[in-house]
């Protein structure tokens, strides 16, 4: 279920806005110049074949905001050392806050990942899961959580080639709110 949870920076005691309805998501994070949309939801989609099974959808949003280069990355759970070594390494790479230099827009083909938007003086956390597209603008300061057992099939757009480098602020404000793990399980016990 994609939810947003919307808290001030201070700490996640008081819920601001707390929805499933991916009308008010969109509304609430346009105002911050964040698109989020829907697209149809494609069954058995693997990072080889997502391209190909998003073809049109991907070549609309590359026209339109102007993407030159688009790939799929794929984690997909498995009993091995490869798998939990990856977890581990891929998850902690983007956990503190950060910004990048261009857009973050990623599709969730399937599986889920939270981004956390720290816009203003509140936080802004979107669970995505399969059919949402969220972009992150360029030099909005966020993190994002794939959770402990990461279990998605994303579809990444890049405007160049480094502009996903991300630029670290030092603080430690990821540690202060729910993860992935937290709001998947409070979202699945319709908390
Ligand atoms: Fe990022």
């Amino acid at each position: 279920m994609t939810l947003l949870t919307v808290w001030p920076e201070s700490g996640p005691e008081e819920t601001l806005v707390r929805t499933s309805d991916p009308e008010e998501i969109a509304t609430t994070l346009k105002e911050h110049g964040v698109r989020f949309s829907r697209w149809s939801v494609v069954d058995g989609v693997t990072a080889e074949n997502a391209l190909r099974a998003y073809e049109d959808e991907i070549a609309r949003v590359s026209e339109t905001e102007g993407y030159g280069y688009v790939d799929a990355m794929e984690m997909t759970p498995a009993d091995t050392d490869e798998y939990r070594a990856k977890a581990v390494e891929f998850r902690n790479r983007f956990l503190a806050e950060h910004t990048h230099d261009d857009d973050e827009d990623r599709y969730f083909a399937r599986g889920a990942g939270v981004f956390y938007l720290h816009i203003g003086d509140k936080v802004y956390a979107v669970l995505c899961t399969a059919g949402d597209l969220l972009s992150v603008p360029a030099n909005t300061t966020h993190w994002f959580d794939m959770g402990t057992r990461p279990d998605y099939v994303s579809v990444r757009f890049f405007h160049d080639d480094d502009g996903w480098i991300g630029n670290f602020t030092g603080s430690d404000i990821a540690t202060r709110f729910p993860t992935f793990d937290e709001l998947v399980s409070a979202a699945g016990s319709g908390m």
